[in-house]
Parts: C-alpha cells; structure tokens; sequence
C-alpha cells in the first residue's frame, strides 16, 4: 500500500509518500519521499510559533512540499492507494491546513483520505527504517517515552497498537521548557537544539536544579517548577555562566526522563524501551538512556534524527497501522487540538 501523508499540527509543513506492507507483528516502510519545509526562520523573531502565521506558511508551502515530492499528479494517482493527514493535537488554524489540501488532493486525484494522531506518529517513528536499529529489536512489552514540544508521556505497550498511559507531564511538556528556559538565556527558538549545543562547554553538576516527581511513587512529570528554578535561579545570579545553567537544567530533565523510564522498564518487566518525539533529538539524553537500558539488560530504540522532529512519514506510518487495524473507530476530518492518545 503506498501512503501520501500530510503534516502541518505545528511550524513543520511535511508531505511523505511511503510504501507500506506486513501486518501488526511487523510493519515494514519504505520511504519513498519525505519532504520537510520549516518555518522556524519565521517564527524565530517571536521566540515561538505563533498559530495565525504558522497556518500562512502552510497555505503558502503546502503546494510547493507537493511540488517538491517531484512526482506528477497523474503519476500520483496512479501510485497512492490513501491520503493520510494529521488531525490534532496542535495548532487548529495549522491543522485545518493540512486538512483542507488533503480534501482538496483527494478530490482532484479520487482517493480516500484518512486522519491520523500527531502523537501515534511520533511513537510510530520508531518503525520508520533505522539505519542502526532494527525494528525487529522491538520486543514487547515495550517502555515508550514520548517527549515532544506539547507533550511528555509514558507508555506501557502490550503489543504495537496495545498499551496503557502510565503517566504524562502535570504542566509543562519537556520540550516546552527547553524552548522557555532557552528564552531565558537568550537562546534562539526552538531552544532545544540550542540548549543542547552550548551546554556542551558548561558543567551539568554546576548548579543544583530540582529534579521534580523524581521520587514520587508514580509516572508523573512536572517541569514548571524547575523552569521557574531557572528564573530565580538567573535573578539572583545575573553574572553566572550561561552554558552551566543550560548543562545543569539539562541534566535535571535528563534525569527526570531516564529514571521514571528507567524504573518503569523494571517495574513492567519491559524488553524494550523506546524513545521518540523532537526531545528524542537530544543526545545526551539518547546517551543515558541507552547506557541505562544496557545496565538493564533491555533494547534500546530511538529514530533517526530526520524522524525526531514533526515530519510526515511517521504520520503515513500511524496511518497504516491503523489500517491494518480494522475494527478501530476512524479519527474525524476535522481540526482536533487536544486530541489523545
Ligand atoms: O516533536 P516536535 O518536533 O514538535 C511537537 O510535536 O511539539 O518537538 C519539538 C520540540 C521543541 O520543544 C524543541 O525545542 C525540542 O523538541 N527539541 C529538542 C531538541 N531538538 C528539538 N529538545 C532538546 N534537545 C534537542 N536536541
Ligand atoms: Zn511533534
């Protein structure tokens, strides 16, 4: 089944075409194309995405992604057997977008369209093809950790489409407070990366940050009471160095992320744990991560970079995998900001 997939839930504007086959035991991708068209250059001057102009950018760039795929419509039409499309969560204005063209392409080209979950997409990434991993390293139950811009979740899997929430954030997402203590320092957005590189030259032992629910008995995150840590934290201490306060709050959310995963894998008697969504491009917290599954004696799998951060090849990946499952209620055609997973 070949898949033309539609992304724009936040300032990525994404189209994939992916062969898919296999069944629910192991779904194979080929990625055909996967074109990513950022507007974070847009967005920079306001330290975030602002909704309206994110929802322009997509109206602007959404025929040249199309373009950009390099396949003629007639040709297309004879290739794709569905058109999948992000449905929430994110930005509404940016979500109808997408919808609205990929009604549009269905129409012109007479296919069927089907919703998909931003979030399925990120955890499905991990099915993308690896060039280190393989998927067949997937072995349920399975630990997945979910960490992006809007969201921080724990996932206890049964099997690729089975699985219970343990936990998510109270407040603030982890990447959320990347891209606010980013603001902070001074950063540029998305401040994720940009925390990441210049806390390369600071000491993450420096400064004390708290680490919050790391002790309480559930799979809970908070990460709003150590931003604001950081606030006072550079009030108070207006000379100190930059690259410390990036490496030191970086490590207290490394440790966060690592040891409730981490005990959770025990706990659930995981073989596997999965890392995913645009945190997951993070390396030091890739690293401890895998060292800490290594002592564990469980798999550790994390997409390829290209795949950390919103694209829409994972979206034509939760899109099949819903396919293949029957009997699952199908995601309406419409904008669903605080869509589940
Ligand atoms: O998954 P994603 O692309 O979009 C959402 O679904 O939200 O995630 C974007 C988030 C941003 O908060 C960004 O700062 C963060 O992922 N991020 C990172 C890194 N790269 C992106 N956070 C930490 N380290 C990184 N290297
Ligand atoms: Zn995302």
């Amino acid at each position: 089944m070949n898949i033309l997939a539609i992304e724009t839930s936040c300032d990525e504007t994404s189209i994939a075409l992916l062969k898919c086959n296999g069944g629910l035991k192991s779904p194979k991708f080929k990625i055909l194309k996967n074109v990513v068209s950022s507007q974070i250059m847009v967005h920079r001057e306001f330290g975030g995405v602002v909704p309206n102009l994110a929802k322009r950018e997509h109206i602007k760039n959404l025929p040249k992604v199309l373009k950009k795929i390099g396949i003629p419509e007639s040709r297309l039409k004879k290739m794709i057997d569905i058109i999948a499309v992000t449905v929430g969560p994110g930005l509404e204005p940016a979500l109808w977008t997408g919808i609205n063209f990929a009604e549009e392409l269905g129409k012109k080209l007479n296919k069927p369209i089907i919703g998909a979950n931003h979030m399925e997409g990120h955890l499905y990434s991990n099915w993308l093809p690896i060039t280190k991993v393989k998927s067949s390293k997937i072995i349920f139950p399975a630990i997945a950790l979910i960490v992006s811009g809007g969201h921080t979740i724990l996932l206890n899997m049964k099997s690729i489409n089975k699985w219970t929430k343990l936990g998510e954030t109270l407040d603030d997402a982890a990447g959320e407070a990347f891209d606010k203590v980013a603001r902070m320092l001074n950063l540029s957005y998305p401040g994720g990366p940009e925390i990441q590189k210049i806390a390369v030259k600071g000491n993450p032992n420096a400064i004390k940050f708290p680490r919050p629910m790391l002790n309480k008995p559930n799979y809970e995150f908070s990460f709003s009471g150590l931003k604001t840590s950081v606030l006072y934290y550079l009030r108070d201490n207006p000379k100190t160095k930059k690259a410390d306060v990036a490496a030191s709050f970086q490590q207290a959310v490394i440790d966060v992320l690592t040891k409730k995963t981490i005990r959770a894998a025990g706990e659930f008697k995981a073989k596997t744990i999965l890392l995913c969504g645009g945190v997951s491009a993070n390396k030091p917290l890739r690293e401890s991560l895998k060292v800490q599954s290594q002592k564990l004696k469980v798999n550790f799998v994390v997409p390829d970079f290209e795949f950390n951060t919103d694209n829409a090849s994972m979206i034509a990946a939760a899109a099949y995998i819903n396919l293949l499952q029957k009997n699952k209620k199908r995601l309406q055609m419409e904008a669903q900001g605080n869509l589940s997973l």
